[in-house]
């Protein structure tokens, strides 16, 4: 089988390589990819969104199986364009996408079919948002509609930190029409899980849990970004808070979708707070997790091409996980999620049993920064502790000089803080 894979991150490598593995598989291409994924794939140079270019060159091709790894050409109608020209794509339409794509969908969504999630307030209009905060208080959450890379949402812990954000997105434009509407949200406190399920109409088949780091800096610090290292599997949590979630939140979601016509076909991502009255949705996304993807496909012992093909042909795939844990930390150019500069050197890269590229570009024989998230590098072993340590340890033989990362992810569980 020939495979095309869609996209260019951390995720979208990860996707390649455990694609690469199965034996099934005898080519992998990656549009447009990065150089760091030229050890499993084939790189292709049409842009992700270039849905038409990319779709005539799998029909050229022949290929057998696409995955679309991001969110963006999800909604732009990637998997619509491909289904169109008879080709075998895994990933949501367009309007099932929208699960992602529109908060304020997702959240009335929610309400129709009774998934748990915190109440809230959809406007397009910054007087009618300031009265509600000061109505509800603070802490609260303000969240741009649409999409914005992970950097829409800011948890306010005052009035007047929330009014900031409201006048940022309906009043700046910050985040340009994805911040038409601001969706305003009870705060919710707890534990998160990030947990996704390969899915297919009303199929749901879950994967083990992830945890997770939002924040840029050390315990939880700093702006959100697009995620800053994962663990998995999540020791806070059991089998049954798992099922609880699956059975809550999971399945009536994928069975909501398909009785509103928008039967939902690719991996269903619920970041969910684990409250003390039972998981809290807090967003939806239409695809991987990255970088959830880049510690839980490291886990997952069965042949992703074969899963993907029964999903698609309607079968239930039986998921084998290892037992071993896998923690994944990413190093970032300095000053991201705000502004950074691009085609510093890097140096020698870490040779962690897991090193999934990002934002970088060759030159010269080596790598040089291309983006905000660099790479991230993971340990699998028996122990969170252990994948810990070593990956902190094969991390100092990065060069920091112009890529920071946090020194605590993976602390939530093991130091339980
Ligand atoms: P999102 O981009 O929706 O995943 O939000 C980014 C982060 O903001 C989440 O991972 C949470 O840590 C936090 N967050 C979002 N919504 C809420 C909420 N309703 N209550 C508390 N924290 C939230
Ligand atoms: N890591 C969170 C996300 O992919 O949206």
């Amino acid at each position: 089988m020939k495979v095309l894979v869609i996209g260019s991150g951390g995720r979208e490598h990860a996707l390649a390589w455990k694609l690469s593995e199965s034996p099934v598989v005898s080519k992998v291409y990656v549009a447009p990819g990065n150089p760091g994924m030229e050890n499993v794939a084939e790189l292709v140079s049409i842009n992700e969104a270039d849905l038409k270019g990319l779709s005539t060159f799998a029909q050229e091709q022949a290929i057998d199986l696409t995955v679309v790894g991001p969110e963006v050409p999800l909604l732009a109608g990637i998997v619509n364009v491909f289904q169109e020209a008879g080709l075998r794509v895994f990933g949501p339409t367009k309007e099932a996408a929208l699960i992602e794509g529109s908060k304020s969908f997702a959240k009335e969504f929610m309400q129709r079919y009774q998934i748990p999630s915190g109440s809230y307030f959809v406007t397009t209009d910054f007087d009618e948002a300031v009265t509600h905060v000061k109505q509800q208080g603070a802490p609260i959450v303000i969240k741009a509609d649409g999409l914005a890379a992970g950097k829409g949402v800011t948890v306010a812990f005052s009035e007047e930190e929330a009014i900031a954000a409201l006048s940022d997105i309906l009043k700046d434009s910050k985040f340009g029409d994805a911040g038409a509407q601001v969706v305003i949200e009870e705060y919710l406190e707890g534990e998160e899980l990030s947990l996704m399920a390969f899915v297919h109409g009303d199929t749901v088949v879950p994967m083990v849990g992830a945890q997770d780091h939002k924040r840029a800096f050390d315990g939880d610090k700093g702006p959100n970004t697009g995620g800053m290292g994962a663990y998995s599997p999540v020791p806070q949590f059991d089998q049954a808070d798992i099922d609880q979630a699956v059975r809550e939140v999971l399945q009536p979601a994928a069975s909501g979708m398909v009785k509103d016509g928008r039967s939902f076909t690719g991996i269903l991502y619920a970041g969910l707070m684990m409250t003390g009255a039972g998981p809290r949705v807090i967003e939806f996304n239409a695809r991987f997790g990255d970088p959830e993807a880049q510690v839980v496909l490291p886990r997952l012992e069965s042949d992703l091409a074969v899963v993907l093909l029964d999903l698609l042909s309607g079968e239930t795939p039986d998921l084998t996980w290892s037992d071993d844990a896998v923690l994944g930390v990413v190093a970032a150019s300095k000053g991201y999620p705000g502004p950074y500069e691009k085609g510093k050197q890097l140096g020698m890269l870490p040779d962690a049993a897991y090193l999934f590229i990002a934002g970088a570009d060759r030159k010269n024989g080596g790598y040089v920064t291309a983006g905000g998230r660099v790479l991230l590098a993971a340990e699998k072993a028996s122990t969170l502790e252990e994948a810990q340590a070593a990956v902190y340890q094969k991390l100092e033989q990065l060069d920091d000089r112009h890529v920071f990362y946090r020194k605590d992810i993976g602390d939530r569980a093991i130091k339980r803080i």
